[in-house]
């Protein structure tokens, strides 16, 4: 499912970051660019990126 619409960002590919080692919401921005148009992913973004870290 695309999360991030702006930058057509699935949430696989938030978990697939998590995997090679991005832990925070600043990385996302900086690595995929999740949340740096309009804003409106951000906080499904992070709950995904969240969900990811707690799991492992
Ligand atoms: Fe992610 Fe717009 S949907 S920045």
């Amino acid at each position: 499912m695309i999360v991030c619409v702006c930058n057509n960002i699935s949430d696989r590919e938030i978990r697939q970051a998590v995997d090679l080692g991005i832990s925070s919401m600043p990385e996302l921005h900086r690595e995929l660019g999740v949340g740096t148009c309009c804003g409106k992913c951000v906080s499904y973004a992070r709950d995904v990126l969240n969900e990811h870290l707690d799991s492992k």
